[in-house]
């Protein structure tokens, strides 16, 4: 008996010295694992006489208990423990005022997108997306231009290396491939915008390689132009902050629609910069249309049914007339000290009620 209560002690005081969860673990398993000393000793009961295992049986019995019990109870005490070290370190102190001097800002092409989605949102259009690197087909094609239509020529397109099967793919000179995307999966009625990247080879002031569109589709059984107009007129009025957008529409020509029109937004350059909603001036600012039969029966909707508008521009455009940007370049040049001037902080969320800019 005395051996037991030892034993008892040793292993108590190996329980109570173990510091963290993996010496307890080296213990338990020196203990009562398959071939722990007190395993051990439940195991030789079996060669014992009745008379010895009804002494020793109760005692080994009570030792594995009371060591069980002993291990759990000092589990318990060093998750605790372990807890409360991790409290006391990842702690975050929410009265501490932000850093006065972030570093980063939001880019102002970035600001400009979430505008654009927050104001279309609110006119019940949802945000539609594809690729960078996008189908000639979807790029043009479907769009009412085959490869051998003259209007592939009013965008400088950058080719990707031909596939096996001889089609090539581009990088999208146009988010209305969008508008592909979206109609060969989406019955009418659809209600679009797509906001995203675009490529030409292009590269001055006012125009970069790289550049940003927004594309708008409506499609539904009745569609007209009055309805493109007022969705121009109430997407400009809220973006530029205005409480009056006049616009005046101009004959075009785009393959996917028919008519195309391009909508110029009257303004005032008199005082060195541009004020929109008054003064003698003309801006252009979207090119549009009904949406071409072909474009739909190619998408897979009748066009017998259904008509459409739409409608798409630059947004680096749109930033650079809202926010008075000089150069489209420096949008892409990651010039800290400019971003610093043009630039949002990320409380700068743009919503219909809180007010769109600063
Ligand atoms: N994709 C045209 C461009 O890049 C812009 C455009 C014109 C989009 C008319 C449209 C539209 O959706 O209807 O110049």
């Amino acid at each position: 008996m005395t051996d037991i209560s030892t034993l008892e002690s040793l292993h108590l005081a190996n329980i109570a010295a173990a510091t963290d969860e993996a010496a307890l673990e080296v213990v338990r398993v020196a203990t009562l694992g398959k071939k722990g000393t007190i395993s051990n000793l439940l195991k030789s009961l079996g060669a014992m006489s009745p008379e010895e295992k009804k002494v020793n049986g109760p005692a080994f019995n009570g030792l594995r208990d009371r060591v069980q019990k002993a291990i759990a109870a000092r589990k318990g005490e060093l998750e605790e423990a372990a807890l409360n070290t991790r409290l006391a370190s990842e702690c975050v102190d929410i009265t501490l005022p932000v850093r006065p001097e972030p570093q980063g800002t939001v880019h102002p092409v970035s600001q400009v997108f979430d505008e654009v989605v927050a104001i279309f949102a609110d006119l019940g259009f949802s945000v539609a997306e594809g690729p960078d690197v996008e189908f000639d087909d979807y790029n043009f094609t479907k769009l009412n231009t085959p490869p051998d239509h003259p209007a592939r020529q009013m965008q400088d397109t950058f080719y990707m290396a031909p596939q096996t099967d001889g089609s090539r793919h581009v990088l999208r000179t146009q988010t209305s491939a969008v508008q592909v995307r979206t109609m060969l999966v989406q019955k009418p009625p659809i209600r679009i915008i797509s906001p995203g990247r675009t490529y030409r080879r292009d590269s001055d002031a006012t125009h970069s390689p790289m550049f940003h569109q927004i594309e708008g589709l409506v499609v539904d059984e009745v569609t007209h132009l009055g309805h493109l107009k007022w969705t121009l007129e109430e997407f400009l009025k809220a973006f530029f902050e205005i409480d009056h957008a006049e616009l005046r529409a101009r004959p075009s020509y785009f393959p996917f629609t028919e008519p195309s029109l391009e909508w110029d937004v009257r303004c005032d350059r008199s005082g060195g910069h541009i004020k929109f909603g008054t003064g003698n001036d003309w801006l252009e600012i979207f090119g549009s249309g009904m949406v071409n039969p072909h474009v739909l029966e190619n998408c897979g909707i009748d066009s017998k049914k259904f008509q459409g508008y739409a409608f798409g521009g630059g947004i680096d455009r749109l930033a650079m007339l809202k926010y008075g940007i000089p150069d489209i370049r420096s949008f892409f040049e990651s010039d800290l000290r400019w971003l610093k001037a043009y630039g949002f902080t990320a409380f700068d969320i743009p919503t219909l009620d809180g007010g769109l800019s600063r």
